[in-house]
């Protein structure tokens, strides 16, 4: 099959400016699940082994190539300057597409299309040899979709909601917008398609038809899924789409095993990678590229993104985790903060109102309440008492903590950045360090206690005093 499909060209339609979203960024990189729309048929269409794909861009094409290098460096940006429709877009990549057999066009606003399907029509096209291929599917409610008119004599017409006369818009067989042509017959109908329509557009729709009566045969794959083809074009589309997604993603880590209380308010991502038995409670969000390894658990209504947990680690839930790496068996939580490349090794511990950011917490180590660990690290086995921060901000630079293994660090020390903590060292509660400890050293740095004898009799007598003064 991999030589077959080396015949097609992709060709993502990405141009448009997605008015209806009312929104400055173009519809294409509208978000959802925290990915680009366009994600979703790349993704589809390198899932389905298609190989040479190029994207055509134009309003906030800037934006979106930018996208396409860093995420899908193979896929080439086409620009169509001006958007005068879909087969204006299909015109501007003609020399491209014009250098392989077929051309698969397919909507960069239908995320929902699956690569079983492309690979399923590709495979048809191949079979049966026509001239045109494209998916319809059938919606009860077609309104905005171009309609599917099948003629009397066998030819097939798409017609836009807007273009419909009445009878038209009762059909509901819909264009999904995915098509196979073949390109020496869409080199030839390109040219003829006018814009002769409601909004002066260049519709690829028109070479279905056009090919029809002059190239050859047009074949019509009906999809069973109502859902699959959807396309995105207002705010109310892409929460529509994004639940569908949602479920589907769940459903399939849950038949790799994954335990998921409530499926209907987790969220994850489609790049997230969950090994077997994993456990989520309620409220979670797992967005970007992140991976859960066997028996971790996440809990209720924790954050997380661009993030690995080990296996058996333990996250109680809430807490915000995200661009850091919890180890095998670390507890991390509740109400925890982890950012910018926190690493929490393996069995460590991070407890209650702790916020950990671009630190290193040792094996075994434990923060157990009310920290900032930033720009830091902490080594094996230390204990950090409750409420110590770690000083790493002077108004104008970050500096560096390093503590060392086995270290007691007594609750509410200040570590003042840059300084460092030999192994096996203390600190006594409530110290201020600016010089480096050394090895073994207990720290201590606070004002001495004087005790006041009597203290609270003569506040007593003076508040009494006082009162009488005022004729009580
Ligand atoms: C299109 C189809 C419609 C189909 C529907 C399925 C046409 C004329 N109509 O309608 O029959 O039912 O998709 O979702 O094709 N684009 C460009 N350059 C342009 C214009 C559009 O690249 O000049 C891109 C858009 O970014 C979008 C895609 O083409 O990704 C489709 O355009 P859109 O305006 O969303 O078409 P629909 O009205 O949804
Ligand atoms: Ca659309």
């Amino acid at each position: 099959m991999d030589t077959e499909l080396d015949s097609f060209a992709v060709l993502i339609l990405a141009a448009g400016r997605g008015a209806r979203m009312h929104s400055g960024k173009p519809k294409v990189l509208q978000s959802l699940l925290e990915e680009p729309v366009v994600y979703y048929p790349l993704k589809a269409v390198q899932d389905a082994g298609l190989k040479n794909v190029s994207a055509v861009v134009g309003h906030g094409g800037g934006q979106v190539e930018t996208y396409l290098k860093r995420e899908w460096p193979h896929v080439g940006a086409i620009w169509q300057g001006e958007q005068l429709g879909t087969a204006h877009a299909v015109m501007a990549a003609r020399q491209w597409w014009e250098g392989f057999e077929h051309v698969m066009v397919v909507s960069g606003d239908v995320p929902l299309i699956q690569a079983g399907t492309l690979s399923d029509l590709a495979g048809k096209h191949l079979r049966a040899a026509p001239k045109c291929s494209f998916i319809s599917f059938l919606l009860d409610d077609p309104s905005g979709y171009g309609r599917v008119v099948r003629l009397a004599d066998g030819g097939v017409r798409i017609i836009e909601d807007r273009d419909a006369i009445e009878e038209e818009l009762e059909i509901h067989e819909i264009n999904s917008g995915v098509y196979i042509f073949d390109t020496e017959s869409l080199s030839v109908v390109i040219e003829k398609i006018s814009r002769d329509n409601t909004l002066g557009e260049y519709k690829i729709t028109d070479a279905v038809a056009l090919i029809g009566e002059t190239e050859g045969d047009v074949n019509i794959v009906v999809s069973d899924d109502r859902s699959e083809l959807l396309g995105v074009n207002t705010p109310n589309d892409l929460a529509v789409t994004a639940e569908i997604l949602n479920r589907r993603i769940i459903s399939g880590h849950m038949r790799n095993g994954l335990k998921c209380m409530d499926p209907r308010t987790t969220w994850i991502g489609p790049r997230v990678s969950l090994e077997p038995d994993v456990f989520v409670e309620p409220g979670v969000q797992i967005w970007g590229k992140s991976s859960i390894a066997s028996g971790a658990r996440i809990g209720a209504y924790s954050l997380l993104r661009n993030v690995t947990v080990g296996p058996g680690a333990v996250l109680f839930g809430p807490s915000v985790v995200s661009d850091s790496d919890i180890g095998g068996g670390a507890e991390v939580g509740p109400f925890a903060v982890l950012r910018g490349e926190a690493v929490v090794s393996d069995s460590a511990k991070v407890g209650r109102f702790v916020e950990v950011k671009k630190s290193r917490i040792g094996v075994g180590a434990k923060v157990p309440h009310l920290s900032y660990i930033g720009d830091a690290t902490i080594g094996e086995e230390t204990n950090i008492g409750a409420g110590t921060i770690t000083c790493n901000y002077n108004g104008k630079n970050k500096s560096k903590t390093a503590i060392g293994d086995r270290c007691f660090v007594g609750s509410d020390t200040m570590f003042v950045a840059p300084v460092s903590m030999g192994d096996d060292a203390h600190t006594a509660a409530g110290s201020v360090v600016t010089k480096d400890v050394p090895p073994g050293a207990l720290a201590i740095s606070r004002a001495r206690q004087d005790n006041i004898a009597n203290w609270s009799a003569r506040v007593k007598i003076d508040g009494k005093e006082k009162k009488d003064d005022e004729g009580n």
